[in-house]
C-alpha cells in the first residue's frame, strides 16, 4: 500500500521524461560512480535501477544484480542491457529494497542512485543495503541529500510531505539515514554547478 502511488507514477508518467531528466546528469554520474574503487570480479547491487541510467558506468569485469519495484522502468532497463551489450554480467530483478531477497555480506559494492530520496522508508532500505554489503565493501549514494545541520525550510518540509508519497522526498538528511548503522560516509563530492546532487561514498565497517 505505502509503494502504491509510488509504483504508479514510475509505471505511468515518468518513464516517458525521464531520459530528457538524466541526460544532464550524465558526466556528473559517470564522476561519482568513479569514486567507487571496483575490483575484477566484484558483485555489484544496484537498488531502484529504475532503467539503467548508472550501468554504462559501471566496468565491464564485475557482476551487477539490478532491483526495482516498477515493471516499466524495469522492462525499459531490461531492454537497453539487451540493445547496448554492458560488458559486465547484468541481472535485473523485481523486488522491494526493504525487503532484500540477498544473503548477508554477500556484495562488495552497491550504486544507490537518486534512490534514498524516492524510496518510502530509506533507513529500512539502507539497513537492508549495508546487512547485504560486506564487511569493508563500499557503497556510493548519488543524491540530493543534505548533511546534518544543513536544516530544510519548513515549506520545503511541507513540499516534501505531499511529493515523498508520489515522487521523491527533498529534505532527507543522510546522517539520519545512515545513524546507527555499521557504516560511514568517507568522501564527498559535488559535481553539479549548484550543488544540489552529491555523491558519497560510505565503506561498511569491517568486523
Ligand atoms: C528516481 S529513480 C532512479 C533510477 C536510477 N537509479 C537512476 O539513477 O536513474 C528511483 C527508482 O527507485 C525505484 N524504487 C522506489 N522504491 C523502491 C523500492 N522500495 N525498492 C526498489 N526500487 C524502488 C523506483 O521504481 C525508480 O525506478
Amino acid at each position: 500500500m505505502k509503494n502504491a502511488l509510488k509504483t504508479l507514477s514510475f509505471n505511468t508518467f515518468i518513464p516517458f521524461f525521464y531520459p530528457a531528466l538524466m541526460l544532464p546528469l550524465r558526466p556528473w554520474r559517470k564522476k561519482a560512480i568513479g569514486m567507487l574503487n571496483f575490483k575484477e570480479g566484484d558483485r555489484v547491487l544496484v537498488p531502484g535501477v529504475g532503467s539503467g541510467h548508472d550501468l554504462p558506468f559501471i566496468p565491464d569485469n564485475v557482476d551487477v544484480d539490478g532491483i526495482d519495484i516498477s515493471d516499466v522502468m524495469l522492462g525499459i532497463g531490461k531492454l537497453k542491457t539487451k540493445a547496448f551489450h554492458y560488458g559486465h554480467n547484468t541481472m535485473l530483478h523485481k523486488m522491494d529494497a526493504e525487503d532484500l531477497k540477498f544473503d548477508s555480506n554477500s556484495f562488495d559494492k552497491a550504486i544507490l542512485s537518486l534512490f534514498l530520496t524516492v524510496v518510502f522508508d530509506p533507513r529500512k532500505a539502507m539497513a537492508e543495503i549495508v546487512r547485504v554489503v560486506r564487511p569493508g565493501g563500499e557503497i556510493l549514494v548519488f543524491d540530493h541529500l543534505f548533511r546534518s545541520g544543513a536544516v530544510p525550510t519548513t515549506v520545503a518540509k511541507r513540499v516534501d510531505s505531499v511529493l515523498s508519497y508520489s515522487f521523491a522526498s527533498v529534505t532527507r538528511v543522510i546522517d539520519d539515514i545512515i545513524e546507527g548503522l555499521p557504516v560511514k560516509i568517507v568522501d564527498v563530492k559535488e559535481g553539479d554547478p549548484v550543488g544540489f546532487i552529491k555523491g558519497f561514498l560510505l565503506v561498511k565497517n569491517s568486523k
